[in-house]
């Protein structure tokens, strides 16, 4: 079987996507400058590089040595508001660095690649739900540097017979392994860690942006997947990839939304802590709703996903906070190489 190059693979779902690999058999080789990452979310059984993915003859040589033919490309700044107020940082590290990677990737032999990208490419919806053939429209640096990266790859597939997929990610959520690995984002601007952080008194409040929706309670509705079904939806496209996949993007979400009230109330139930909160005012760029047509990727891969409800993912979610309040800096490792 051939090696994988993981970029980003300390990540959030990068690790849980690592591990998931690991054990369907394959050899992982991780690379991440933990920028944002944690070493001690690296599983058992990947070969662990500290590097950058901007540095071509790291990555040429990663490929060459390892005999890497596929990459899952993870590795990214994704803070939507950061991306408003340092729109060059975005520029840099996801689409300059990320044309460089794939750039060296195909020169170093590289058959397979395979984008996270997000739904922040589709901008506003015009649509509910929304599928791949919506209009591709960002609202903010973050979703414009992974559509240039979509449309890098779409090229290299038409001049060098690259096999690329997009799959766009709706809102990943949950922990695996048990609730040993989970989400540790600094700062944190994900609803479900801020719900658990303030359950556990880290944070005084959840604050609520935006109850003047047109949503049947006034607040925002997102459609929350579970990373564990996102590790898997990875490895399904890999081992399709070899025979070329009919569509290049395909949504990753479970095609159901939920609003931030719903998110409280269930989160709530889910640890039987009152978690207080105060709703405020929108969010510069927010939509009222982002939920995923996943037809194609259902369809055609013939996936549903583990954790279709809302409540077996705050249930998973809660075992990691409740456990780790601090997250990795609680210092457990989990076997990092
Ligand atoms: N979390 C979500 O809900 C979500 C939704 C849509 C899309 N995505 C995309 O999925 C991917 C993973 O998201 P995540 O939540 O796991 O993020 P994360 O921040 O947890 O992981 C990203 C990893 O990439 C590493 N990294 C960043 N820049 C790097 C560089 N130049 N060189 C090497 N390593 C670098 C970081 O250290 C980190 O470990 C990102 O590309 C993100 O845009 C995430």
């Amino acid at each position: 079987m051939s090696n994988i190059l993981v970029t980003g693979g300390a990540g959030y779902i990068g690790s849980v996507t690592a591990r998931e690999l690991a054990r369907a058999g394959y050899r992982v080789v991780v690379i991440d400058n933990l920028s944002k990452g944690h070493r001690e979310a690296l599983p058992e059984g990947v070969t662990f590089v500290e590097g950058d993915i901007g540095d071509v003859s790291l990555i040429k040589k990663l490929v060459w040595s390892y005999d890497v033919d596929r990459v899952i490309h993870f590795a990214a700044y994704s803070l939507v508001g950061e991306s408003f107020e340092k729109p060059e940082l975005y520029f840099e590290n996801n689409l300059i660095k990320g044309v460089r990677l794939i750039g060296a990737c195909v020169e170093s032999g590289v058959r397979h690649f395979v984008l996270s990208s997000t739904a922040a490419v589709y901008g506003d919806p015009l649509e509910i739900p929304i599928p791949e053939s919506h209009p591709l429209t960002p609202k903010n640096p973050y979703g414009f540097s992974k559509l240039g990266l979509e449309d890098v790859l779409r090229s290299y597939s038409q001049t060098h017979g690259l096999n690329v997929a997009f799959l766009r990610y709706f809102n990943a959520a949950g922990a695996a392994s048990g609730g040993m690995i989970g989400e540790d984002h600094a700062p944190e601007t994900h609803l479900i860690p801020i719900i658990f952080q303030t359950a556990l008194k880290k944070r005084e409040k959840v604050y609520v942006f935006g109850g003047d929706y047109d949503t049947p309670d006034g607040t925002a509705i997102r459609d929350y997947i579970h990373v564990q079904d996102l590790a898997r939806a990875h490895i399904l496209v890999l081992e399709a990839m070899e025979n070329g996949l009919p569509h290049e993007a395909y949504n990753l979400g479970v095609g159901r939304g939920y609003s931030v009230l719903e998110v409280l109330t269930e989160a709530q139930e889910a640890c039987g802590l009152t978690i207080p909160y105060e709703i405020v005012g929108r969010r510069v760029g927010d939509p009222p709703v982002l939920v995923a047509d996943n037809r194609r990727f259902t369809r055609e891969f013939d996936w549903q996903p583990e954790y279709g409800n809302l409540r077996d993912i705050l249930v998973s979610a809660w075992q990691w906070h409740r456990v780790h309040p601090d997250g990795y800096g609680n210092g457990e490792s989990h076997g990092a190489i």
